[in-house]
């Protein structure tokens, strides 16, 4: 039987530890799709970050456009320094997993944070996702896929990036689609692509784009 692990305060201590030397990554934005869901989302609408980090690019981006902005993150001092850094958004501390927004959002997204989930709570954040949104409102994921042959997807979950140690799961193509699919969440984009970066190795990133029907 594998070892249960409370992986959300894992996930919260060590992310709250990298916090203030995070900026490399979070200056980028990732792939193709991100410009297709600003342009998706109803202009001037509410949008819900899931896993904001340090509001950079993702929540700056948001407000820069027009959108009014939502952080969530389970580190403190990510959402400390995210106010700092995007004063027009709103942060708060909060775990996805205890998030119970109901259909007040044009826009969500989760930027690599519901990779940091396994499968029971992936599941459940999938549900709270679509009850979050408004009909018709959309929701951007960006997840990894596994892609080593063989791979046991469930057997290499507890990783050490940058130097802590925290849970990271690749979800198959399958595995998204089984769990947005029969919430009423059609798929309108896909993209994927391989990324090599220091702290993360090499990554195959996928973004998704869905609307709620
Ligand atoms: C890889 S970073 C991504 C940050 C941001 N979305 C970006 O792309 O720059 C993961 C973020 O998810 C947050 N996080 C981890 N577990 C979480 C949870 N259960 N609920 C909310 N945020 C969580 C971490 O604190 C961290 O800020």
């Amino acid at each position: 039987m594998r070892e249960e692990r409370d992986i959300v305060s894992l996930n919260r201590q060590a992310w709250d530890r990298v916090a203030d030397t995070y900026d490399g990554r979070s200056k980028v934005i990732v792939g193709g799709l991100f410009s297709e869901f600003l342009d998706s989302v109803t202009p001037g609408g509410r949008v819900l970050d899931v896993g904001s980090g340090t509001g950079e690019p993702y929540a700056r981006t948001l407000v820069e456009n027009g959108f009014d902005v939502l952080g969530i993150d389970v580190a403190p001092r990510m959402v400390e320094i995210a106010r700092g850094r995007v004063p027009e958004a709103e942060f708060v501390e909060l775990s996805m997993t205890e998030m119970e927004f109901r259909g007040e959002f044009d826009g969500v997204l989760a930027v690599f944070t519901m990779l940091l989930l396994d499968p029971p709570r992936f599941w459940d954040v999938s549900r709270r996702v679509a009850e979050s949104l408004r009909e018709g409102g959309v929701f951007y994921l960006v997840l990894n896929e596994p892609w080593k042959e063989g791979e046991d997807v469930d057997g290499d979950v507890f990783v050490e990036i940058m130097g802590e140690e925290m849970y990271s799961r690749g979800y198959t193509l399958d595995e998204v689609m089984g769990a947005f699919e029969p919430l009423g969440m059609e798929r309108i984009g896909f993209h994927r692509e391989v990324h090599v970066t220091e702290e993360f190795g090499e990554e195959h990133v996928v973004e998704f784009l869905f609307r709620k029907s």
